[in-house]
């Protein structure tokens, strides 16, 4: 981008992206992608991405797979491998074309991440990455009478060795192969060793980047966002093909392991791991565990939040200039909408029971998702809470939202129909019209 030529858009986007780099710094994100990434030639650009996310101060661990270049190694090798239930049975042979294609792609991501040209995404980066035996497998088996050999499954992630490699600044790389007690090596799956790995680190997201397009559901619409419930549903309706279906079981798995957040995401998209974690809708699919969005009451950690959401329009004069300080002391006031961890929407409440009245004030959505109802929503929440706690009227003083009041049951009234304390806190040079509603 020529940023120059447009530098108030960039600034822009760039406090639009802050809310996101406060709430995932320190975080943990779990990226897993195929091999199928790499023979694209996607990996030096995702490399790039990857970095920004550790400048970010995102802890990364990254996952990859090999499944086109043990493939490639078996056929150069004249190997023929036998699959059961789509599993491969790894036997000796095959296990040797699954090292090699290992070693060659832990080879590539190494390179990758040592990019570091001047005038490149990555300059300065100087990002070490680590890898190692970290995974602990076990043979899968023998599944209806048939011995899967060297294939395996994760046993355990070595998370006390991982932790202070990601705290010391490095990024840790997982291969999809896993080691026993007895010094055998297993054939795992990518999806498999990333799960455990997310679940075992308690990381904040798993990411698997992914060959598969953007999920649709039946009618063919995009599917954005998934509840665990919600997700559980879409499996069942049985619609999805069979890649997406095997990654939406993996990232339900992390999710009732105990990660909150699942996505997949489409590599087709340049950049799609950023956008998806940088804007509110994303390009791919996000599963979560509880509920995505969030209407609830603030706390003493939401300030931060709110202070970002409020300050451009306290700037421009749309609301009252509010302190740090008086939001803290007054936040059990504030509701507020979270998505993802960041603040999309907050209000407060400010009692007036000697009247039996309460102000609505600081109603504020993040211009980025206005109109899609966020407002209306929280002016019900607010109107349950001042119910609950006994007022019979709701006001509002606004000087740029008397459309939106009264489209909701709001009447004009005067500065003499407000409690008293309030008329005697007026502010006569902003002249707000007072806007009341009966409960
Ligand atoms: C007012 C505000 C909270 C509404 O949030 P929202 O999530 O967009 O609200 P909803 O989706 O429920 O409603 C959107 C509707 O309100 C309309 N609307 C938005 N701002 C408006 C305004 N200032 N005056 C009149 N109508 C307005 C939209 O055009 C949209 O209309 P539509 O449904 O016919 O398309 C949001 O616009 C905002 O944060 N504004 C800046 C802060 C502000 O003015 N707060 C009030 C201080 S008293």
């Amino acid at each position: 981008m020529r940023i120059m030529e447009n530098p108030i858009q960039f600034v822009q986007w760039l406090r639009s992206v802050a809310p996101y780099i406060h709430a995932f710094r320190g975080k943990t994100f779990v990226v897993a992608f195929p091999g199928e990434l790499v023979m694209a030639g996607a990996l030096p650009v995702l490399a790039q991405d990857l970095s920004l996310l550790h400048a970010l101060g995102i802890k990364v661990v990254i996952v990859h797979g090999s499944r086109p270049q043990v493939e490639e190694q078996l056929a150069l090798r004249n190997v023929e491998t036998h699959f059961h239930n789509g599993l491969r049975i790894t036997d000796a042979a095959a296990l040797e074309c699954a090292k090699e294609a290992a070693g060659e792609l832990r080879l590539d991501i190494e390179a990758a991440f040592s990019q570091g040209l001047p005038n490149t995404p990555m300059a300065h980066a100087a990002i070490r990455i680590i890898s190692g035996n970290f995974v602990i497998a076990r043979p899968m088996g023998i599944i209806d009478g048939i011995d899967l050999e060297l294939t395996g499954v994760t046993r355990k992630i070595a998370y006390e060795t991982i932790h202070p490699i990601l705290n010391a600044g490095g990024l840790v790389l997982l291969s999809p192969l896993g080691f026993s007690p007895t010094g055998e090596i297993f054939n795992l799956t990518m999806e498999d060793v990333a799960v455990s790995a997310a679940i075992a680190l308690r990381a904040d997201k798993l990411i698997f980047i992914t060959e598969t397009p953007m999920m649709t559901d039946a009618a063919g619409t995009e599917i954005h966002e998934l509840s665990a419930h919600q997700a559980r549903a879409t499996l069942n309706e049985g619609c999805l093909p069979a890649d997406s279906t095997f990654y939406l079981q993996h990232a339900m798995k992390a999710c009732s392991g105990g990660v909150p957040r699942a996505h997949i995401v489409p590599f087709a998209t340049d950049g799609s791991a950023l956008l998806e974690l940088f804007t509110h809708d994303g390009v791919g699919t996000m599963i979560s565990s509880q509920n995505l969005e969030s209407l609830r009451e603030a706390t003493i950690e939401d300030v931060g939040g709110i202070l970002k959401l409020i300050e451009p329009l306290e700037a421009d004069g749309t609301l009252v200039k509010r302190g740090r300080e008086l939001i803290e002391r007054e936040i059990d006031y504030f509701s507020v909408i979270e998505h993802d961890g960041v603040i999309f929407g907050c209000a407060a409440l400010y009692p007036f029971p000697a009247e039996k009245m309460a102000e609505m004030a600081c109603l504020t959505v993040n211009p980025e998702v206005q109109a899609q109802g966020d407002g209306e929503r929280l002016l019900k929440h607010m109107e349950i809470r001042a119910r609950a706690a006994g007022f019979s009227q709701l006001f509002v003083l606004t000087t740029r939202t008397a459309h939106w009041f009264l489209k909701r049951g709001f009447v004009a009234a005067t500065i003499d129909d407000l409690p008293k304390d309030r008329q005697h806190m007026y502010n006569w040079q902003r002249k707000s019209m007072v806007f009341i509603k009966n409960l």
